[in-house]
């Protein structure tokens, strides 16, 4: 089966042979190398230097959630939201009850950036938070144009990167960055069960504004720092992780493998516009590398289409939210090779034609 979801994705055998690999005791010196090692692998991902990777044991979400502990208790942060991840972000700091303002666009069009602008300029907000790659739809935000205005007026930005990192350009000082949150099983092909944040040496340092003993993220640096963790990790699929990282730079790094979900991508698309499935987006340079959108061609159902794929051994993507029914979704991570575009074209022939 090959997964077409946003993850988690399709491990190749070099990664899965990892994950079954000897029991660890994730206190034993043997672990902390292996920490040791995914952090410096991560470092090395985009090599930015002055920044943190630290590790969480949890899913995606969990490492948005604890990069928002570096949001103080009593600061104003600005969310610039368009789909259901920037809205996340919104109740998550909801749920922190920490104040906060979201400048929210329609799902399909891109974050309001003369909004944001209008917005920091009141000097009130202390952070602005978006999200890189929006997968409600497959946008790849505009955050270069927004880190320029943040950077303007002296405003950090914390980044949900979970569907973008290890797949899309990021430029963590252009960007005004503090942190971004990412996922093991996206765009870096791990197992799910494991997350992390890069943040700002400088951030980690502060006061931490961490409501929840868990997701408190400088207490996992300081132990981190210190060669320890404060929970248990997920002792294989951090050595998934590991391999996934080294498999990564083997293929020659993120540029190479942003490359490769291009050319899949176009395939698919391709396919999917002769079969009457247009995309959902006005523009094709709109998306991402990693995943497209689609609206379901007249007198198809998402149900029957997902049915028809799975039987010829591929996993698509309902629409959520307001698109559930109405739209379905195709993502290009994970171990895909030529002969498996080759099977999905003739599986959307069949199921589309
Ligand atoms: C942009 C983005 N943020 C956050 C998440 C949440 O990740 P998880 O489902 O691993 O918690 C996802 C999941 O697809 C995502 O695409």
């Amino acid at each position: 089966m090959k997964l077409l979801n946003p993850g988690p994705v399709s491990m190749t055998e070099r990664v899965r042979r990892a994950l079954a690999s000897e029991d660890v005791c994730h206190r034993e010196p043997e672990f902390r190398d292996l920490v040791a090692s995914v952090r410096r692998r991560l470092e090395g991902v985009y090599g930015a230097s002055g920044f943190t990777p630290v590790l969480l044991g949890g899913s995606g979400t969990a490492a948005v959630e604890a990069m928002l502990s570096l949001v103080g208790k009593s600061e104003t942060s600005l969310v610039v939201a368009n789909g259901v991840y920037g809205e996340r972000m919104a109740a998550m700091l909801k749920a922190q009850g920490k104040a906060h303002e979201i400048v929210a666009a329609p799902w399909t069009s891109g974050i309001d950036l003369d909004a944001a602008d209008r917005a920091l300029a009141s000097g009130k907000f202390g952070h602005v938070l978006t999200v890189h790659h929006e997968t409600t739809t497959g946008r790849l935000n505009d955050v270069a144009a927004l880190g320029a205005i943040a950077k303007k007026h002296g405003v950090p930005m914390l980044l949900d990167a979970v569907s973008s990192f290890a797949g899309e350009e990021i430029r963590f000082a252009e960007w005004s960055l503090e942190a971004l949150a990412a996922t093991a099983n996206k765009c870096v092909h791990g197992a799910p069960g494991v997350s992390f944040v890069l943040a700002a040496n400088a951030a980690l340092s502060r006061p931490s504004g961490a409501t929840s003993v868990y997701l408190d993220l400088s207490r996992h640096a300081a132990d981190q720092a210190k060669g320890s963790t404060p929970f248990t990790l997920p002792t294989h699929v951090t050595r998934a992780f590991d391999e996934a990282l080294a498999e990564l730079a083997d293929e020659g790094g993120w540029k190479k493998r942003h490359d490769a979900y291009v050319s899949r991508s176009r395939r698919v698309r391709a396919v999917c516009t002769e079969l009457s499935a247009s995309l959902l987006l006005d523009r094709d340079d709109a998306y991402g590398a990693t995943l497209t959108s689609f609206r379901l061609p007249s007198g198809k159902t998402y149900e029957a289409l997902h049915a028809a794929l799975k039987h010829d051994g591929f996993v698509i993507y309902a629409g959520q939210g307001k698109f559930d029914g109405a739209i379905f979704r195709i993502a290009v991570m994970g171990d895909l090779g030529a002969p498996d575009l080759d099977r999905l074209a003739e599986a959307l022939r069949g199921a589309l034609g």
